[in-house]
Formats: C-alpha cells, sequence, structure tokens
C-alpha cells in the first residue's frame, strides 16, 4: 500500500449517471486505481474497502462527485460552466457541433486506459475537440486531427484561447465599439470579418473567429437577424467561459496538458511510428452524420466549397451501396494508420455504431472489431451505450477498447 493509502467506505455518484453504461464504466474506473468495493443492492451505491491512491482518485475520476465526503475535483471543474446544459462545462459548449462525445465518458476511458500525465494520445477524428479538452484537464498530451478547419479552430479555440486572456479581453473592448447601424446583415458579416481578420495574434484571432462561426449557426439555424448583436454575444460568453477555466487552473494548481491540433486526414497520418500511448477516437458515422451539411455554413463563411472538400470526408462519399463499400475501404485505411502510430502493448478506443440504411443494419461495429483482430488486437471492452436523437437510424453505439500486441 502507497503512503497515502486509506480505508475508506462511502462513494457518492453524480446524480446524472443513471445508465447502465455509465455504471459499467464507473466500476471500470475503480478496477482501473486497484480500489476493492461492493455493489449493494441499490446499484447506486458502490461500497468501497480500499483506496490505493486516494488523492490520484479523488482528482481523476469522471463518475464519483464524492469520496468519503470529499469533493472530487471533477465536481468542482463541472461547476464552471455558464449553460444550461450539464455536460457544456467550461469551453465544451464552444460551437453547436452534433454528434460529439459526452465528456464524463472521455474523462472515465482516459482513466480506464490508465493514461498518465505527460503521455500522449490521438483522437484522429478530433471533431469538436472533446478529447483535447479532457486530456488537456488531465496533464495528458493531446494529437487532434480533422479534415475540417471548422473543428480544428474550435478545438484550438478551447484548449488554447484561456492563455490569451487580457488581448482578447482587450480586442473585445474594441469590437464592442462596432457601428450596430449597418444596415444589412451581409455588411456586418464582411465588416466583422475584416475585423477579425485585422487582429495579429492568431490565438486571439482564432477566438473571435469561432465567435463568428458560431453566429452563422445562429443565422442559419436560429434564424437570428442581428448578426452583429449575435457575434457580440457569443464573444461575451465564451470569454467568461476562457475566465473560468483560468480560474479553476489556478485554484486547482492544474499542470495542463499539451495540445497540438492539425488539419489532416485520418487516413495518412503525419506522426512517427509507434510514437502514440493511447488512441480515443470516434470515426464519422457513414449514413447517420453528414458533416459536410452540419456545417456548411460555416464551412462556407471560411471560404470552403462544400461539393469539393465533401471528397475528403469519410462517409459522406458516393451513394447507396456505393457510399457504404467506400466508408469501409477509408475506415480500413484510418484503422491502418492508428495501427502504426500506436506504441506496442497500448490499448486504443472506437467507439462507434450500427446506422440502419434502407431498414437493413450496416454492421460497422462488427466490421471494426474484424479488422482490428485481423492486425493482432485484442478486444478488452465492448459496452453498449445508448444514442439520442438519431432513433430512426441509430439507437446505440458501443465503446470499443483494443490492445495492440
Ligand atoms: C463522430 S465525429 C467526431 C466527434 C468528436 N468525437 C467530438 O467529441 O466532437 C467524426 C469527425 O470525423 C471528421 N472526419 C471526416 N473525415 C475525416 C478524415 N478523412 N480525416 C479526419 N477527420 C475526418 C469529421 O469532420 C468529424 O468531425
Amino acid at each position: 500500500m502507497s503512503s497515502n493509502s486509506k480505508v475508506i467506505k462511502s462513494t457518492k455518484l453524480f446524480w446524472n449517471v443513471q445508465f447502465i453504461y455509465e455504471l459499467v464504466l464507473a466500476r471500470k474506473e475503480l478496477e482501473a486505481f486497484n480500489i476493492e468495493y461492493q455493489l449493494n443492492n441499490n446499484l447506486r451505491n458502490l461500497e468501497v474497502s480500499k483506496v490505493p491512491n486516494a488523492d490520484e482518485f479523488i482528482s481523476r475520476t469522471a463518475y464519483f462527485e464524492e469520496i468519503e465526503g470529499i469533493p472530487s475535483l471533477y465536481s468542482k471543474i463541472t461547476k464552471a460552466n455558464v449553460t444550461r446544459s450539464l455536460n457544456q462545462y467550461l469551453t465544451h459548449w464552444f460551437y453547436p457541433y452534433k454528434g460529439k462525445y459526452h465528456p464524463q465518458l472521455i474523462r472515465a476511458l482516459l482513466n480506464i486506459m490508465r493514461i498518465q500525465p505527460g503521455e500522449t494520445i490521438l483522437d484522429s477524428f478530433i471533431g469538436s475537440g472533446t478529447t483535447a479538452l479532457e486530456a488537456q484537464l488531465l496533464g495528458i498530451n493531446c494529437i487532434g486531427l480533422d479534415i475540417s478547419e471548422v473543428c480544428t479552430r474550435v478545438t484550438r479555440a478551447k484548449t488554447h484561447a484561456f492563455k490569451n486572456l487580457e488581448d482578447i479581453e482587450n480586442t473585445f473592448l474594441t469590437f464592442q465599439n462596432i457601428s450596430t447601424n449597418l444596415s444589412n446583415s451581409d455588411e456586418e458579416i464582411e465588416y466583422i470579418k475584416s475585423m477579425i481578420n485585422d487582429v495579429q495574434d492568431s490565438n486571439v484571432q482564432n477566438f473571435f473567429k469561432v465567435a463568428e462561426l458560431i453566429s452563422h449557426s445562429d443565422k442559419a439555424r436560429r434564424k437570428k437577424k442581428n448578426f452583429n448583436e449575435s457575434f457580440l454575444k457569443n464573444s461575451e460568453k465564451m470569454l467568461r467561459s476562457i475566465k473560468d477555466y483560468e480560474q479553476i487552473i489556478s485554484d486547482n494548481k492544474l499542470n495542463l496538458g499539451e495540445t497540438d491540433i492539425k488539419l489532416g486526414d485520418a487516413k495518412n497520418l503525419e506522426i512517427s511510428s509507434e510514437s502514440i500511448d493511447g488512441i480515443i477516437c470516434s470515426p464519422p458515422y457513414s449514413i447517420a452524420l453528414n458533416y459536410v451539411e452540419n456545417d456548411k455554413h460555416a464551412l462556407e463563411a471560411l471560404g470552403y466549397d462544400t461539393k469539393i472538400i465533401k471528397e475528403d470526408f469519410i462517409g459522406v462519399r458516393g451513394s447507396g451501396k456505393t457510399k457504404i463499400d467506400l466508408y469501409n475501404q477509408d475506415l480500413i485505411l484510418s484503422y491502418n494508420e492508428m495501427d502504426r502510430v500506436l506504441k506496442p502493448g497500448k490499448l486504443c478506443s472506437i467507439v462507434i455504431g450500427n446506422a440502419t440504411v434502407d431498414k437493413k443494419e450496416v454492421n460497422t461495429v462488427e466490421y471494426t472489431i474484424e479488422i482490428f483482430q485481423n492486425l493482432g488486437y485484442s478486444l478488452e471492452m465492448n459496452v453498449d451505450k445508448i444514442i439520442f436523437g438519431l432513433y430512426n437510424i441509430m439507437q446505440k453505439e458501443n465503446i470499443l477498447v483494443f490492445k495492440k500486441p
């Protein structure tokens, strides 16, 4: 037993831990920290008998709100939230991205996979940056890649903007003087765009670019007419979140991980072989979600022709049977790349589901397991997880963890 080993009895799960998969992961989290426990008749009550390193567990756990009355670090972090949505704390809410991870799941996976501070993980489909932010909070380095510039910009704003807090505050003050007398939305959009382009520091500029992209989304999805008003509101709310982040870092003396966010193709990684300590990713869901259509307004605002860029996105090329064949081919290429960059003996987690097309289920989960097993990997974990909001196409996904030989 280590010096701070304690005999602990009571634990309290977060109240939002309600699904079977969450209870399974909470138990796996305890096991990852070599904690002995008993599940009593009230399934929410995990009686813990021995905790070899209580301080480490309190600072890392994703599913426990309290351990012997001591609040976990995560319970403090999740309170820093400017939104009404429970899992959109700190900067997680930046940009209304569809189909993102639940951050708590990623924190738990980093624990279950026993990734240590200072190690480097990869998410080659970084999307809105959930993996990058959760790794950063645990002191774990993250390389995050996406084919979409909307995603790399949003992820960078979530994980880098707090470093330039003062500059961002000052720039915001000058932006507040933007004329509200511009006569139409197009004029406003062009004016804001040119003001952002004039910002010298790339980190500060990117922060406001993301506020602009959120406003494009407000305009397209929520039919908000006043672009200038929306831009200033978004910037102000984002600013509050990066202040919160700064506060959480200093109050809890967090040593953050480094994040390296790049535009790139998961099928062709510019990363050295056997250099990565762990992989967590969720490849695009074939036909279930069209990431080009979802972010069309933001991609166009960045100057992309979506008809051209579509060809680089996995899962949206072709139609009918060809679409599924192309998707399967692209998945193999990206899995091969993950295999190349992962160190031997390390873990790779893929979160993926089977979509239903023309009333037929496409067996992407089984296909993924087969590919990894053919590469010599063992399947260490396979947990079913419910999905909301895609009922007619996909009801559940699987959390898979493979181990490289
Ligand atoms: C399921 S989403 C990932 C969501 C992410 N886990 C999150 O929490 O936001 C899949 C992502 O894969 C990206 N993608 C599609 N084709 C790609 C490719 N060839 N290389 C890298 N990323 C790609 C899409 O842009 C999308 O952001």
